[in-house]
């Protein structure tokens, strides 16, 4: 094994163990350095990485115990073995070299074979020790790197489904409105329309993911919501505007933000879609006319913690009249897999997504919701000056 071992031996008086460093010295994976005292000890072990320390105890001014307590109180030195170098008559003061951390010790004048086997045993385990903490830092990067690829998967292919469930929705109501009337030609590219820019996001979102994966960082660009609440408009409306009264006010002035703007239209589907489920639970419910809007706006200052008090955001508000949340429920709607509605299909993902996203664009989410009236979730983005 080619592995080289860098030693300190420390000891006032070299001479007296001159035999056993003549020993060591012939083994070529054996690099000796030497300290005369407990004070160039010290020096030594700043400037070089060592696998072991031979110490004597009994030095004038820092004795060897001293060193060892030093050595071990210091997170980058406290993982070397020390052997101690001990005179027969001074074995009984080993119990407190044991209880500083000494690993093992050695009786002067030493005996070859014995000197050895005590070095290598504390390489050897030392080496050892090196090789397991090692494994186990790289076995935790790979599962951290796992529940991260878990938890961005899980995202992608929740938002996936969201778009894709807009596809059947548009071909059913083309083919009704085939079989309806042959003539309503308008209204049916106006469905295909719809199912189109639905495959479109969910190829979108898969070309991202790729890209995610490779490349954690997010592209920014200037992005206007007007544009992008009127993108949505055209996936979203057809699904729900049989029932739902469904509206959208725009900002007056363009709303930009920097931000990637597919992860952007991820987050305000996922806020339509939860308000759709409450709307349409409450209408079986109360049998009440339902109601959603989407509204832009801007605010000069806000007092909300962990964004800048100072400066404009742009605030894109989902505001529904459905079934809203207890108190509890409120609580935990942004852990990951938190979800009422498991039975029908909720992975519970869509707001612990959403909120990662809105935080990495320096934004926020709010939450309003009061049982049996509606709930107004409110997200805050920088504006683009
Ligand atoms: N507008 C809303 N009105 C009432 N409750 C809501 C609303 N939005 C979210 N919730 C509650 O928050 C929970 C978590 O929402 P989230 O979007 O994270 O998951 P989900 O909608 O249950 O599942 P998925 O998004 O995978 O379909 C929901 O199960 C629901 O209880
Ligand atoms: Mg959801």
């Amino acid at each position: 094994m080619g592995t080289t071992f860098n030693i300190l031996v420390v000891d006032d008086d070299l001479k007296n163990i001159q035999v056993g460093i003549n020993f060591l010295k012939q083994n070529k994976n054996y690099h000796l350095i030497f300290a005369t005292s407990g004070e160039q000890a010290l020096e030594r072990v700043k400037e070089t990485s060592f696998d072991l320390i031979l110490l004597d105890i009994l030095m004038p001014t820092m004795d060897g115990y001293e060193v060892c307590s030093r050595l071990k109180a210091d997170e980058a030195t406290k993982h070397i073995p020390i052997i101690f170098l001990t005179a027969k008559n001074e074995e009984e003061s080993l119990v407190r070299g044991f209880e500083l951390g000494g690993a093992d010790y050695i009786t002067k004048p030493f005996n070859a074979a014995e000197l050895h086997a005590r070095v290598k045993t504390q390489l050897d385990l030392h080496y050892y020790y090196h090789q397991e903490i090692a494994k186990l830092q790289q076995l935790l990067m790979y599962s951290q790197r796992a529940e991260t690829i878990k938890f961005i998967a899980g995202g992608v292919a929740h938002d996936c489904k969201n778009f894709l469930s807009a596809i059947p929705f548009n071909l059913h109501l083309l083919q009704k409105t085939i079989l309806e009337d042959e003539s309503k030609k308008e209204k049916m590219l106006e469905l295909i329309d719809g199912a189109k820019a639905a495959v479109n996001k969910v190829d979108n979102l898969l070309n991202h993911f790729f890209s995610f994966n490779t490349d954690s960082s997010h592209h920014s660009e200037p992005v206007d919501m007007n544009e992008v609440v009127a993108d949505l408009n055209k996936v979203y409306k057809e699904w729900v505007r049989h029932k739902i009264d469904f509206s959208t006010v725009l900002l007056s002035q363009p709303a930009i933000t920097m931000a990637d703007k597919l992860h952007i239209e991820q987050v305000l589907l996922n806020l339509l879609i939860n308000a759709q489920y409450a709307v349409v639970e409450r209408m079986e419910r109360d049998n009440g006319a339902g109601r959603i809007e989407l509204l832009i706006d801007k605010t000069e200052a806000t007092d909300i913690e962990g964004l800048q008090h100072n400066l404009p955001y742009i605030t894109i508000s989902v505001e529904d009249n459905g079934i809203g949340m207890s108190a509890d429920v409120m609580k935990k709607i942004f852990d990951p897999y938190f979800s009422t509605r498991k039975e029908s299909g909720g992975s519970g993902l869509g707001l612990a997504v959403s909120k990662h996203i809105i935080e990495m664009h320096m934004g926020h989410v709010e939450v309003n919701s009061e049982e049996g009236v509606g709930t107004t979730f409110t997200v805050y983005l920088p504006l683009a000056q």
